[in-house]
């Protein structure tokens, strides 16, 4: 049992994570600007932890929050890419800026581990496949640069300290909770959304770009691993956290279909700037150093995210 700060807890992945940790019996608390994240995301667990509304940039605000926990989950960022290229500066100053503030806080606070929410986006226009840690290019997006730069200073913050930072590169995240609503919205919850809305589906491009979506538990698990896996093993690296599934979006849809038992309408629309072909994780590394292993497959987390909003998204 320890104490725990989750920045972005009232978030898609956060609250999950809060609903784990709490059903351990750690104490949570959570730090949320509730810009994209909202306090119902956290009702199953409401009672159980404290909430600061803040932001991660605000050095009093994460001071305070990170003051006597053994671990700071470091979630919260403004999320999508395309959102980034239309707007680079706000991207910056959240995931960027915000990480160097909750890293700084941590430090000062004595964490005994930091866990930082990367992206598979920093990878950018590097070809090879699947995706091993050491083999970057240059990346495309604002997004991925903040992302790049926050695992720079987690590196860095891990040898200039000795602090136990460790950065999660994830992929594409889907589940329940995952919002649908926005013009940001990922690919899986848009097109489940517009299926059982009776709505055609929108591809950007061909719809052969794949990539290694990974159901939320997954993500928990790995999370919660990497926090107590030995130091040696984990400071100052990055790791793939994903499925090790390649599937491209017009599969995603014929799964969709299959699951739905009906045909789908699809409207292909111009290709996205910014974003990367194909990703495709080897999660070897995580494997070894936190004996990681997926912990739900993608047809299983489509349904559970089907019956979510069928259920109407509570
Ligand atoms: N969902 C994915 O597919 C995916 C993929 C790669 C990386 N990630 C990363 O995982 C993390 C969680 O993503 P998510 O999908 O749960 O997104 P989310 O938007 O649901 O959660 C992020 C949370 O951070 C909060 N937030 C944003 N800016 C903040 C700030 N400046 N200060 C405090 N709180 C702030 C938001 O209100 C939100 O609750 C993010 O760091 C994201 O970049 C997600």
């Amino acid at each position: 049992m320890g104490t725990c700060l989750i920045t972005g807890g009232a978030g898609f992945i956060g609250s999950h994570l809060a609903d784990r940790l709490v059903h351990e019996g750690h104490t949570v608390t959570v730090l949320d600007d509730l810009s994209n994240g909202s306090e119902s995301n956290l009702r199953a667990v409401r009672d159980d932890v404290r909430l600061i509304v803040g932001r991660v940039e605000d050095p009093a605000a994460m001071a305070e929050a990170a003051r006597g926990q053994d671990i700071v989950f470091h979630l919260a960022a403004l999320g999508s890419v395309p959102r980034s290229v239309a707007a680079p500066q706000p991207t910056h100053e959240a995931n960027a800026t915000g990480t160097l503030g909750a890293l700084q806080a941590a430090r000062d606070a004595g964490v005994g581990r930091f866990v930082f929410a990367s992206s598979s986006s920093v990878y950018g226009d590097h070809a090879a496949l699947p995706k091993t840690e050491s083999e970057v290019g240059n990346v495309l997006s604002p997004y991925a640069l903040s992302k790049k730069v926050g695992e720079e200073y987690v590196r860095l913050f891990s040898e200039l300290y000795g602090m136990s930072a460790v950065a999660l590169r994830f992929f594409n995240v889907f589940g329940p909770r995952q919002r649908a609503d926005h013009v940001y919205a990922a690919v899986i919850p848009r097109f489940l959304d517009a299926a059982l809305h009776g709505k055609a589906l929108t591809v950007h491009g061909d719809g052969q770009q794949s990539r290694d979506f990974t159901f939320v538990d997954n993500n928990v698990e790995g999370l919660i691993l990497t926090s107590q896996a030995a130091a040696q093993e984990v400071d100052g690296r990055v790791f793939n956290l994903a499925c090790e599934g390649r599937v491209t979006l017009l599969e995603i849809i014929d799964m969709i279909q299959e699951m739905l038992g009906r045909e789908l309408e699809i409207d292909h629309i111009d290709p996205r700037g910014g974003d990367i072909r194909h990703s495709f994780a080897d999660t070897t590394a995580l494997r070894m150093a936190a004996g990681y292993q997926p912990v739900v497959e993608l047809a299983q987390g489509l349904e559970r995210t089907r019956d979510w909003f069928l259920a109407g998204c509570p």
